[in-house]
């Protein structure tokens, strides 16, 4: 039998919710348990357009079964228009047979994402990514104002899930708050999961 793992499913274009995805790694394994990193392909209008099954550089794509597998999930996307990014809706709309099995049905999961701006929709794409988990039944783990960086950031950080302001050109990197929300969120993950896995 496999190790429990939890899901760190993510789109990323520029790195910024990637290396927000590896943060959160770091924190579920201070949680106790393993983290699996996948990546979803970019979409085109070219619908004919096929991408190779292993992507240059990065995680690998994730599967069907990642998901149907894991103990919990960390989902995260870049702010597009205050939403979460096509290619990661894309993927998730190709999970109904998860659905039809109740595959994720009580699972713990967990949201963030990143932005050129700093009020730029992190919160309603946080939420828009919420919307398809709830669906699924799976339970909303966010981040409690005990953590004390939730008060204290200038940058990222939110109730809903971890964030990331990378700025207009993108270069701003993870701050010491921002970095210190993704680890609690993903360390809070990991926890629930393994009280759920008893
Ligand atoms: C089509 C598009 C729409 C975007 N919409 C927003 C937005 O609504 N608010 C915002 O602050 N940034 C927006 N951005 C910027 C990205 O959210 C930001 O650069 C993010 O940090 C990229 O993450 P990544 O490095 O993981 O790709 C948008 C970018 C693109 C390409």
């Amino acid at each position: 039998m496999s190790t429990a793992y939890i899901l760190v499913l993510y789109y990323s274009r520029h790195g910024a919710t990637a290396e927000m995805a590896r943060q959160i790694a770091r924190g579920i394994e201070q949680g106790g348990m393993e983290a699996r990193l996948r990546t979803v392909p970019a979409v085109s209008t070219e619908c004919e357009a096929v991408a190779p099954d292993i992507p240059t550089e990065g995680a690998p794509y994730a599967s069907l079964d990642d998901l149907k597998d894991c103990a919990g999930l960390a989902l995260g996307s870049p702010t597009r228009f205050g939403n979460m990014a096509a290619p990661l809706k894309y993927f998730l709309d190709g999970t109904s047979s998860l659905w039809l099995t109740g595959g994720l049905v009580g699972k713990p999961a967990a949201v963030f994402t990143s932005t050129a701006s700093l009020h730029g929709g992190q919160e309603t794409t946080l939420l828009s990514m919420l919307l398809p988990l709830l669906h699924h039944g799976m339970l909303v783990t966010g981040l409690p104002y005990s953590e004390p960086a939730l008060l204290e950031t200038r940058g990222g950080g939110t109730p809903y899930g971890a964030s990331h302001f990378a700025g207009a050109d993108g270069k701003r990197s993870l701050d010491e708050h921002e970095i210190t929300l993704c680890r609690a969120l993903g360390k809070r993950l990991a926890e629930v999961a393994g009280k759920l896995e008893r």
